[in-house]
């Protein structure tokens, strides 16, 4: 009783009132933000992630630019019924270099962050042209367009600057190469044992069915090509990170 009598003061006090919620608002951030600072890196690192290649890079940002996002998550909770579906949950190490993230919060569409793989380059752009030729009911919107747009590689170099301002680890070599990167990764024809050895496991050569073009239909599927594919999940530990 004693104790309710107290709590009837603070709650007929509006300034007594207000003090005591900040109070406890204060106390509350410090404990969950203050250790923060104090850590190294708050992302446990994982084998295999690395910065995007530069055409990844430009298809991300086709992604965007389209708002892919709105229909479309990257990020597979740790429930059985997603881990199911999609595959492994999503690792924070996953996004580390997304600027911005592209977790998302609406599923029209399935989750795309282990899309990589699951399906041909011919697929991709049968299902971008037309996505109900492959999936009758499908409701998504056609981006036949991306076939025929040439791939602007005009400010291509300022997109990796741009990205290591915000702490992406691009190294010279890599900032010094990326226009040459870009335009190898879709040319079946190029030298690509550089770009490879910048950016493992990148997907090589023509995706868009037309190798005489560079468009932004090369540069979405390659992106997608590569979503979920870095991490190598059948040597990682979730106990201890890695064996
Ligand atoms: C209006 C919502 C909507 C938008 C916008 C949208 N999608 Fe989709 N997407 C869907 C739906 C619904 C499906 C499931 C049916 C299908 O496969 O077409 C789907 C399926 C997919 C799949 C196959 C996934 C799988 O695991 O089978 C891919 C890949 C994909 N979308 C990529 C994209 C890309 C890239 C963009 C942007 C250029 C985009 N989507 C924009 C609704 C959307």
């Amino acid at each position: 009783m004693a104790l309710l009598d107290k709590h009837a003061i603070l709650e007929r006090n509006a300034t007594l009132l207000l003090a005591g919620s900040f109070l406890v608002v204060t106390i509350g951030g410090i404990v969950e933000i203050a250790p923060l600072f104090y850590l190294e890196n708050t992302i446990e690192k994982v084998e295999g992630m690395r910065p995007y290649s530069p055409l990844e890079l430009a298809g991300r940002k086709i992604y965007i630019r389209e708002g892919c996002y709105t229909c479309h998550s990257q990020m597979i909770r740790p429930f059985r019924d997603e881990v199911e579906r999609y595959g492994h949950y999503s690792l924070a190490a996953e996004s580390m270099y997304d600027h911005p993230f592209q977790w998302g919060s609406k599923r029209t569409g399935p989750d795309l962050s282990r899309v990589g793989d699951r399906y041909s380059n011919e697929w991709h752009v049968q299902h971008l042209i037309e996505p109900r030729s492959v999936v009758p009911e499908s409701i998504m919107p056609s981006y036949a367009f991306l076939k025929d747009t040439p791939l602007a590689v005009k400010e291509f170099e300022t997109h990796l600057v741009a990205n290591v301002r915000v702490g992406v680890p691009y190294t010279e070599d890599m900032l010094a190469n990326a226009r040459a990167d870009l335009l190898a990764q879709a040319d079946p024809n190029a030298d690509t044992s550089g770009l490879e050895e910048r950016y493992p496991k990148a997907k090589l050569g023509d995706f868009d069915g037309n190798p005489a073009a560079l468009t932004e239909m090369d540069a979405l599927i390659a992106y997608l090509q590569m979503l979920g594919t870095l991490v190598d999940f059948s040597t990682y530990d979730e106990a201890a990170g890695y064996r």
